[in-house]
């Protein structure tokens, strides 16, 4: 199903498969495919730049025959490079890290384009958009982290509001089509707020896979976007 376009801008919605069931991740992943989703959000944690420990290029390489949908994989590890190539071979179409996370921001960015993936930055709630200033012109994607990283469940923190608006400001500048994610705390009840704040890809991992109905609540979640 493709993403849907209200007024100028085309939302995304992309379940982080972080709150799925693991021990039924191939079923998990093709429930929310037929809930009707835009692309997989596959959220790797390594205990050490966040204090969690999820999965990794062999997972993503076993759902790659499993799903059509694009997998966008969020690095929550450091170091990232030598663990880039591994993922683009596994499948992933886009890969985002943490400038944090990396020793050279810019050759980090120019080895995920070179393994053929989109290439995405990810930034926590206290890291400034001024990372943007040398990188933006060769970004596929701007994440914003409405969370601090490592988990599922979390509250979304308000203050990312202005900085979405900013971050579209920069993007919308630059002239270069950049998709806006945002991640963690995002539900039914906040979408709307973060699309109008100027994000386009809604990462939701709880708020999907913690309900019984996951296509009730990609529709509910739609249906938010369609009055934008
Ligand atoms: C947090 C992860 C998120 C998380 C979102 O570090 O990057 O993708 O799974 O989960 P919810 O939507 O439950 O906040
Ligand atoms: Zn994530």
């Amino acid at each position: 199903m493709s993403a849907r376009t209200s007024a100028a801008r085309t939302f995304r919605i992309a379940p982080s498969i972080l709150s799925a069931d693991f021990a039924r991740l191939g079923e998990e992943v093709a429930a929310v495919e037929r809930a009707g989703i835009d692309l997989l959000h596959f959220d790797v944690m390594d205990n050490h730049y966040v204090p969690n420990l999820t999965i990794g290029p062999m997972v993503c390489a076993s759902l790659r025959p499993r799903t059509k949908m694009p997998i966008d994989v969020h690095l929550m590890v450091r170091p990232v490079d030598r663990i880039i190539p591994d993922f683009a071979k596994a499948g992933a179409d886009i890969i985002s890290f943490h400038p944090e996370a990396s020793e050279h921001v810019d050759r980090t960015i120019a080895l995920i384009r070179e393994c053929g993936c989109k290439a995405g930055l990810v930034f926590n709630p206290a890291t400034p958009l001024s990372w943007l200033d040398h990188t933006l012109d060769k970004l596929d994607l701007v994440l914003l982290m409405s969370v601090n990283p490592g988990f599922g469940g979390q509250q979304f923190i308000a203050s990312t509001l202005p900085k979405i608006a900013e971050a579209r400001r920069r993007i919308d500048a630059s002239g270069r089509d950049v998709w806006l994610e945002v991640d963690g705390g995002v539900k039914a009840d906040n979408i709307a707020e973060v699309a109008r704040a100027g994000a386009d890809t809604f990462v939701a991992g709880s708020a999907i896979f913690g309900a019984k109905d996951y296509a009730a609540v990609v529709r509910d979640m739609r249906a938010r976007l369609a009055v934008v």
